[in-house]
C-alpha cells in the first residue's frame, strides 16, 4: 500500500503514561496512536500502528510493511541491541524513519549506539511524541522525490 505509513513501537512502549513520566511524558500509547492518526489524516495516508514486545514480532511487522510508503520505528532497547532489526531494515528496503521519544545522546553510553541509524533515511530523537509527527511529515514528503 504505498499510501500507507507503518509505525512500529518496541518493549515497554505499552507502558507509555506511567513508564518514567519524567523521561517519556505522560502521553499513553493510545494518545500517540490518536496523534498519529491525525498527522497521516493530514496528509491523506493510511496508518498501521503497533507495538511489541518481542524483537522477532518487530521483524515480521517490518516484513509486513513492504509496499507501504515507509516506516516509523521506535525499536525502543532493541535499538541498541538487535542485529536483527538492522537486517530486517536492509532487507525489506523500506524509507524508515528511527524515532526515540528521550534525547538518548544525553542519557547511558550504552544509548549511543544503534543499529538502526545506519541503516535509516533519518533518526529523531529527544523530541517527544512531536518526533513522530515530524518522522511521517517526512515520509508523506517523500512521496514527490
Ligand atoms: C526509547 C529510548 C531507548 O533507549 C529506550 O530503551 C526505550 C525508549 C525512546 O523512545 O526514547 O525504551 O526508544
Amino acid at each position: 500500500m504505498p499510501d500507507t505509513v507503518h509505525v512500529l513501537n518496541g518493549p515497554n512502549l505499552n507502558l507509555l503514561g506511567t513508564r518514567e513520566p519524567e523521561v517519556y511524558g505522560r502521553t499513553t500509547l493510545a494518545d500517540l496512536e490518536a496523534a498519529c492518526r491525525a498527522s497521516c489524516e493530514r496528509h491523506g495516508l493510511d496508518l498501521v500502528f503497533r507495538q511489541t514486545n518481542h524483537e522477532g514480532e518487530l521483524v515480521t511487522l517490518l516484513q509486513q510493511a513492504r509496499g507501504s510508503l515507509g516506516v516509523v520505528l521506535n525499536a525502543a532497547a532493541y535499538t541498541h541491541t538487535s542485529v536483527a532489526l538492522g537486517d530486517a531494515i536492509k532487507a525489506v528496503g523500506l524509507h524508515v524513519v528511527e524515532v526515540h521519544l528521550s534525547n538518548v545522546f544525553a542519557r547511558e553510553p550504552f544509548r549511543h549506539h544503534s543499529y538502526i541509524s545506519p541503516v535509516a533515511r533519518g533518526v529523531i530523537c529527544g523530541l517527544g511524541i512531536d518526533g513522530y509527527r515530524l518522522a511521517i511529515d517526512a515520509l508523506a514528503a517523500s512521496r514527490n522525490s
